[in-house]
């Protein structure tokens, strides 16, 4: 397998319910796995974007969080539509998605 020029970590950290921290699962993170990896496969991307279900990344609040290398950029509060935004703007055009970045003070 050729390097990827982006590596893209979703967070799906399960935890059990009530868990003062919750769980980017708890928010979505599961299904926002899919929404990237049909992202992917609908441009052809398998092969130069890789694609990685994670655990905890810190910002538990935030969630559904997704990582982006190279750059350490981190989106939060990340829905499933939003995953076409990403792999259009941020890996295809360069980009990142400002309004969704992190807050400088959670990352
Ligand atoms: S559970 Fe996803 S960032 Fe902690």
């Amino acid at each position: 397998m050729a390097r990827p020029e982006f590596h893209l970590f979703v967070c799906t950290q399960r935890r059990p319910d009530g868990h003062p921290r919750g769980s980017c699962t708890a928010k979505g993170g599961a299904a926002l796995l899919d929404a990237f990896a049909q992202a992917l496969i609908r441009r052809n991307l398998q092969g130069r974007m890789a694609l990685t279900g994670t655990g905890c990344l810190g910002p538990c609040q935030a969630g559904a969080n997704v990582l982006v290398y190279p750059g350490a950029v981190m989106y939060s509060w990340v829905e499933p539509a939003d995953a076409e935004v990403i792999v259009r703007q941020h890996l295809l055009e360069g980009e990142p998605w400002v309004d969704k970045l992190t807050p400088s003070e959670l990352w």
